[in-house]
């Protein structure tokens, strides 16, 4: 089967291209570094041509609100028409659980418009809203970093391997379109106070978690069920312990 990867140079996207790769499919990653630009148009009905499957795991290069709504919103629309044009016959797309919780972030304002945009198109798909990459972790201290403090609050949170998410996601793209959104998580619940403070131990970093209910996570306040999935959910084989060791050994690698 054709399948177009748009965003297929990213980290889930590039992991998603080699499992379809094995699996026999002809299967084009596509980005602006590879001339196609959803932005902009470019490239982008020449490489949907005689597409049956089109998978968007596109994210957006600033977070900054104004910019994420833009890009979701333009990035969509294009996608989407470029699509119905060329007759594709499932569109898949990453999102993340709890988006419709989270909407006093601009981020997730974004990606609420990009799910939006999907339901009301004419093309068949299936919307897999995952928990946060483990990869994420980083970033996640970084936005909460004040000085050396990271202000988090300890909101459920049950993080995922992005291998597991890239083995989802290849499911979803394989099966017929759901027509409505599917989740995935990884095995293991934590805090997010404690769970960032685990990864900067291991990692090495001299920063200090401090818990804060009223600490926002990008623009978002948080409860308990802001983060996890409902009943029902994919869950990944691969435990975030496991995957932290193996982060701090290429560390010291
Ligand atoms: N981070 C999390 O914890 C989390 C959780 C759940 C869901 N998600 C979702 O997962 C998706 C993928 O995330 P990721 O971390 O794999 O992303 P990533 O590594 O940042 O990769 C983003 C990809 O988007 C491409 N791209 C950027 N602008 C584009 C444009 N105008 N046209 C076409 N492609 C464009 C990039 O291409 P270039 O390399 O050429 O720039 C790159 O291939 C996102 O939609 C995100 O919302 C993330």
């Amino acid at each position: 089967m054709r399948i177009v990867v748009i965003g297929g140079t990213g980290l889930i996207g590039s992991k998603l291209v080699s499992i379809l790769n094995q699996k026999g499919h002809d299967v084009l990653a596509a980005s602006p570094n590879s001339g196609v630009n959803t932005i902009t148009g470019e490239g982008l009905a020449e490489a949907l041509t005689g597409a049956q499957i089109v998978v968007d795991v596109a994210n957006s290069p600033s977070f900054e609100d104004k910019a994420v709504l833009e890009f979701f919103e333009t990035s969509g629309r294009n996608l989407l028409a470029t699509e119905a044009a060329a007759g594709v016959a499932h569109h898949v797309a990453l999102s993340v659980v709890g988006t419709d919780r989270l909407l006093e972030s601009g981020y997730f304002r974004g990606k609420m418009a990009q799910e939006n945009l999907i339901r009301a198109s004419r093309t068949p798909y299936s919307i897999l809203r995952s928990t946060q990459f483990a990869d994420f972790m980083g970033a996640i201290a970084q936005a909460a970093t004040e000085g050396q403090t990271v202000r988090l609050s300890s909101a459920a949170i049950q993080p995922i391997i992005s291998d597991d998410v890239a083995q989802a996601l290849a499911a979803v793209t394989l099966g017929a379109p759901v027509n409505g959104m599917v989740e995935v998580a990884g095995p293991d619940r934590f805090q997010l106070d404690a769970l960032v403070r685990r990864f900067l131990a291991v990692t090495g970093d001299a920063r200090q978690v401090v818990t804060d209910p009223n600490a926002r996570y990008f623009g978002a306040l948080l409860n308990d069920r802001s983060l996890v999935p409902g009943e029902g959910a994919r869950i990944g084989t691969t435990r975030f312990e496991d995957w932290v060791q193996r982060a701090a050994l290429k560390k010291t690698a």
